[in-house]
C-alpha cells in the first residue's frame, strides 16, 4: 500500500508543476522534473548569524539545548515554496537566528536534502509523519487541500517531537513572520496548553452543522465556555501539558464522530475548536493577520485587519506564490515575494 501512496504523491507533485507551468510540458519533461525536483528549484538562502547579544545555544546539546526557540512547520510538496519563504522570513527578522530550531514534518518524499541545501546552516530535524496515522479519520471538506494528511500533523507534534522539547510554535506554510519570533516564543500561556490570537466577534455557530447543534449529545459542548474562534495556523503549544492531558486523543475522538455524524464542514480546525475554544491563552492579534488568501472558494483579495503586524497569513484558498506567478497578485502578495527563494520566480 505504502508505495502506492508515495507514487501518487509524486504524481500529484508533477501534476501541480504542470498546472503551475505556463506552457504545456511533454511527459518526458514531467518525469525529468519528477526526478530532479528535490535538488533543483530553490536558491540557497544567505547565512544568518547571531548578533553579539545572543547567548550561545551550545551545539553539543543538540535539539535539547535550553536556548532554542522551537518552530514546527510541515513540508508538503504543494506548499514547499511557502514553507521555505516562512523559514526565510523567520531567520531574516531574528536577532538570534542561530537559536531557532526547526522541526520539519514530512509525509510523502524525502525533502531533507532540499531543505539542507537551501538552508545549509539551519538547526533542523526532519520527522516522518505517516499519512496512515490520520487518513482513516479524515472526512471530506469544502476544500480538498484541507483534507491532506499533513494538514493534521499539528495534532501529533507532542508524539513526533523529541520529548525534551517542551514548547513549540506551530506555523502553517502560507505565512511570513516580519518580527522577531522570540517575542512570540516568550508569550506566557498561564495555565493553558495552547496560545493563539482569539477572535471573539466571530460567530462560532457557523463552524458546525445543524446536525451538531440539534443533537443533545453535542450541542452542550461549548456551554459555560467563553468560546472564541481561533486560527490553528499559528499556535504556541505547551507540549508537556499536551502530552499529560492527552489532547491528541481528544481531538481524534471528535474526528471519529465527524466520520459518522458530519458535525462540521472544514478540515482540521473544528476539532481544535471543540477541544480548545474558551481554553486558549490569548496572544496579540499581530501574530496572525490571517485570511489574506481570501475565502475558501474564490480566493478574493483581502486587506489587513487594523493594528500592528508581526505575521501575515494567507489562509483561505488563494496563495501568494500562485497569484504572483499568474501575474494577478493581490496588493499584499508583494509583501510575500521578497522571502521567496524559488529559482524560477521573478
Ligand atoms: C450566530 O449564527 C447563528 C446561525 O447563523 C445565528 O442564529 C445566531 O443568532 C448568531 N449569533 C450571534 C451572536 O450573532
Ligand atoms: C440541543 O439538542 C436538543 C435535542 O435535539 C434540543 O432539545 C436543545 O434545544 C438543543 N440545545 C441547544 C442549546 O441548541
Amino acid at each position: 500500500m505504502l508505495w502506492i501512496t508515495r507514487f501518487s504523491g509524486f504524481f500529484s507533485a508533477a501534476l501541480a508543476l504542470l498546472l503551475l507551468s505556463p506552457s504545456p510540458l511533454s511527459f518526458s519533461t514531467v518525469s525529468a522534473i519528477r526526478s530532479s525536483y528535490p535538488d533543483a528549484d530553490f536558491r540557497e538562502s544567505p547565512t544568518f548569524r547571531n548578533s553579539d547579544e545572543c547567548r550561545y545555544s551550545g551545539e553539543d546539546s543538540g535539539v535539547c539545548s535550553p536556548y532554542y526557540v522551537h518552530v514546527a512547520i510541515t513540508l508538503d510538496i504543494d506548499y514547499l515554496r511557502g514553507s521555505i519563504a516562512a523559514v526565510n522570513s523567520i531567520l531574516q527578522h531574528s536577532i538570534c537566528p542561530e537559536n531557532v530550531f526547526f522541526h520539519f514534518i514530512v509525509s510523502e518524499i524525502n525533502l531533507e536534502s532540499l531543505i539542507r541545501s537551501t538552508f545549509p546552516k539551519l538547526n533542523l530535524k526532519i520527522y516522518y509523519f505517516a499519512p496512515e496515522t490520520v487518513q482513516p479519520l479524515i472526512s471530506s471538506s469544502v476544500r480538498q487541500a484541507l483534507e491532506q494528511p499533513l494538514n493534521y500533523a499539528r495534532n501529533y507534534l507532542a508524539d513526533l517531537l523529541e520529548p525534551c522539547v517542551k514548547r513549540v510554535i506551530y506555523l502553517d506554510s502560507d505565512l511570513i513572520v516580519v518580527d522577531d519570533i522570540v517575542k512570540l516564543w516568550k508569550t506566557g500561556l498561564g495555565p493553558r496548553t495552547i496560545g493563539a490570537p482569539e477572535y471573539c466577534h466571530a460567530n462560532i455557530t457557523k463552524y458546525f452543522t445543524g446536525a451538531f447543534w440539534s443533537d443533545k449529545r453535542f450541542n452542550g459542548t461549548f456551554k459555560g465556555r467563553n468560546s472564541c474562534y481561533f486560527n490553528t495556523g499559528v499556535m504556541v503549544i505547551d507540549l508537556k501539558k499536551w502530552r499529560r492531558f492527552g489532547f491528541t486523543k481528544r481531538i481524534e475522538k471528535w474526528m471519529e464522530i465527524q466520520k459518522i455524524e458530519r458535525i462540521y464542514e472544514l478540515g482540521s480546525l473544528p476539532p481544535f475548536l471543540l477541544v480548545f475554544a474558551g481554553h486558549v491563552a490569548p496572544i496579540s492579534h499581530r501574530w496572525n493577520q490571517h485570511g489574506l488568501g481570501g475565502d475558501n472558494v474564490r480566493g478574493s483579495c483581502r486587506d489587513l485587519h487594523a493594528g500592528p503586524v508581526s505575521l501575515l497569513h494567507w489562509s483561505g484558498s488563494g496563495k501568494p506564490w500562485l497569484r504572483l506567478d499568474s501575474k494577478l497578485p493581490c496588493p499584499l502578495d508583494t509583501l510575500w515575494a521578497p522571502y521567496d527563494l524559488y529559482k524560477h520566480s521573478h
